[in-house]
């Protein structure tokens, strides 16, 4: 099996092998594309033929991106995973697909935000970019992030869609010579002025809550595509009668703790970033509405109890096997999985699957349109 990068299926095309120690499964990048796929387009980013890797789906029409997904997550499952899904029906959920992006991060090359070229760690800088949010298309094309000795790696880009905020943030400080359109309206702030103390953040609005998120903390790229999550996680967890007890694991600033559960739900998220947790204690501990408790801890060296259900959303790499002994050990009838990787969730569904749960329910989230990434809610009931 090789993974062709730049193909879409049923195109003939001239292929390129790239070494790799690899004995399951080889990489290759396409050369020439001899038969194209009619769901192939020109890409409609300008920046695309400057370089720019950014968006590697710019070619495959809007309207077949997320069928493709969903074949990329089915293959995953059946081939990674194992999984007999023979009846299982997915859903899926479209959505904006150009100028959604409310968090973007760059790379600073000649005091210009950049964004990596195809197949290399090169920076291309940018005067827009077609999937990140108005605000943030401003601060690409007029602001300045520093030149020379003193000039950042990276530039991080938070806007508040519904509130305005805006929140420069440099990796490691700000240059003398940084300019930001608005300066009066964005927090511009450096990664060293955050390790001395300052705390720097932007509120946003999800399923009719404000979120505060600080420059440190992990929130969803886009606010849209927030509140899809949550309603498909809303949906997995189900009905709990009075008084069930769950976990939020991986818990960020509260997102799915202070959504998903009824009142009566007695949460307990659990999170190790210090910056998440100092916004989740402000999004959630005020509210005499919620009955959540927030620990600050490794998923991997939490101690589990038992509890009704179980929601995890780990980072790229999945659960693993630690996290899903863990998990199992709460004897929770159901467990909603959030993955942003198809590989993991076929991983974690098959590590699962041992321990005695079936996949359930699966629902596909096209989270980054004009990119492969995947996004996928899944609920597995103990069988
Ligand atoms: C994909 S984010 C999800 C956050 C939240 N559920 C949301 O939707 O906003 C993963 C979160 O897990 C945290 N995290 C990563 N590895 C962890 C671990 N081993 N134990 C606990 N938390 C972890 C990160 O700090 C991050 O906040």
């Amino acid at each position: 099996m090789v993974f062709v990068e730049g193909a879409l299926p049923g195109e003939r095309v001239l292929v390129e092998l790239i070494p790799s120690n690899k004995k399951s499964f080889g990489r290759g990048r396409v050369l020439e594309v001899l038969d194209a796929s009619p769901h192939r387009v020109e890409p409609s980013c300008p920046e695309v033929d400057h370089g720019c890797g950014g968006c590697d789906f710019q070619m495959v029409a809007v309207s077949e991106q997320l069928k493709l997904k969903e074949t990329v997550v089915r293959d995953a499952l059946e081939r990674v995973g194992r999984q007999d899904i023979s009846s299982l029906e997915i859903s899926t959920v479209a959505l904006p697909a150009r100028g959604y992006r409310t968090t973007v991060r760059c790379l600073v090359v000649d005091g210009v935000a950049s964004f990596r070229a195809r197949q290399s760690n090169q920076g291309v800088p940018v005067a827009s970019c077609e999937v990140a949010h108005p605000l943030i298309q401003t601060l690409i094309a007029e602001g300045r992030f520093g030149t020379g000795e003193a000039a950042p790696k990276e530039v991080t880009m938070r806007v508040g869609a519904a509130t305005g905020d805006q929140m420069v943030y440099v990796t490691p400080s700000i240059a003398p010579d940084t300019s930001v359109p608005g300066d009066d309206k964005v927090v511009l702030i450096g990664a060293d002025d955050i390790k001395a103390g300052r705390r720097a953040w932007i509120h946003e609005e999800v399923a009719g809550r404000i979120w505060r998120i600080s420059a440190n903390s992990f929130f969803q790229a886009r606010p849209d595509g927030a509140e899809a999550l949550v309603n498909a996680v809303r949906d997995a967890v189900g009905d709990l009668r009075p008084d069930s007890r769950a976990f939020d694991l991986y818990g960020g600033v509260g997102l799915f703790a202070g959504t998903v559960f009824p009142e009566d739900c007695r949460v307990v998220m659990v999170e190790q970033n210090p910056s998440s947790i100092a916004d989740a204690r402000v999004n959630l501990e005020q509210d005499p509405n919620l009955d959540v408790r927030i620990v600050k801890s490794k998923v991997e060296s939490w101690t589990p109890k038992r509890a009704d259900v179980v929601v995890a959303d780990p980072a790229r790499q999945g659960l693993g096997r630690v996290a899903v002994s863990k998990i199992t050990e709460t004897d929770a009838p159901t467990i909603v999985l959030v993955s942003c990787d198809a590989a993991s969730l076929a991983r974690d569904a098959d590590l699962l699957g041992r321990r005695g749960y079936r996949l359930d329910t699966l629902t596909v989230i096209d989270l980054f349109p004009m990119t492969s990434h995947t996004e996928t809610v899944a609920r597995f009931v103990a069988s």
